[in-house]
């Protein structure tokens, strides 16, 4: 596998976004062999099962992209201890109709930045949980839980602290091993 392709997204629409600003820096910390292209999720409406035939654009455009990446990268925001209901309409929407979700098979990795001490730790097992319904293969270590965020980003969104730049590329390092290795266990029949 030459280059891995990753898809990332954060479940926050905020401008200044925290988590928006960590997806920014994971494109300043990969690995030479592998790219990340950032969606934004502002364009997908609440979901709507009698639509889910003959989505919107936008979500029809939000399952290409996942089905072309060869892993996925989320940054979660914690909203009442568990994932923000803007992430958690995109994974649905992309999820139906039943039978054809974009997300099976996919590896994935999970970050968060949150203004609490504990980094997004509830929400990023909240969203654990839900790849295992959709059958995703989550990238166990490293975590990357920061909080409180203040301390990690400056003013101008840069991620500063630089013990968590390191976390984070070490993550984005494994992500992309786990990634070659489940598409060569595919290719051996290893792997469903
Ligand atoms: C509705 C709501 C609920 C929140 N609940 C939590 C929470 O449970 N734990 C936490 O650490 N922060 C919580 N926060 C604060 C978020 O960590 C903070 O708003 C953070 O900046 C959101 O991520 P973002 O910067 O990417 O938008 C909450 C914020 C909102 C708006």
């Amino acid at each position: 596998m030459s280059t891995v392709n990753i898809l990332g997204f954060a479940g926050s629409l905020r401008e200044k976004s925290y988590n928006r600003a960590a997806l920014r820096a994971a494109q300043q910390l990969l690995p030479e062999d592998a790219r990340l292209e950032i969606v934004d999720l502002s364009p997908i409406p609440p979901f709507n099962e009698e639509q889910e035939k003959t989505p919107p654009a936008a979500v029809s455009d939000f399952k290409r992209r996942i089905r072309a990446a060869d892993a996925i990268l989320i940054a979660t925001p914690e909203y009442n201890y568990s994932i923000p209901g803007v992430l958690k309409n995109a994974i649905d929407w992309a999820s139906r109709p039943y039978g054809d979700s974009a997300w099976s098979g996919k590896p994935v990795a999970i970050l968060g930045a949150s203004v609490g001490k504990l980094g997004t730790a509830r929400a990023q097992y909240h969203l654990r949980q839900i790849f295992v319904f959709l059958d995703m293969h989550p990238l166990n270590q490293p975590e990357v839980m920061i909080g409180p965020a203040g301390d990690a980003f400056d003013a101008a969104g840069e991620l500063k602290d630089e013990k968590t730049r390191e976390l984070m590329r070490k993550q984005l390092k494994a992500l992309v091993a786990w990634t070659q290795a489940l598409t060569q266990g595919r290719a051996l029949g290893l792997v469903p």
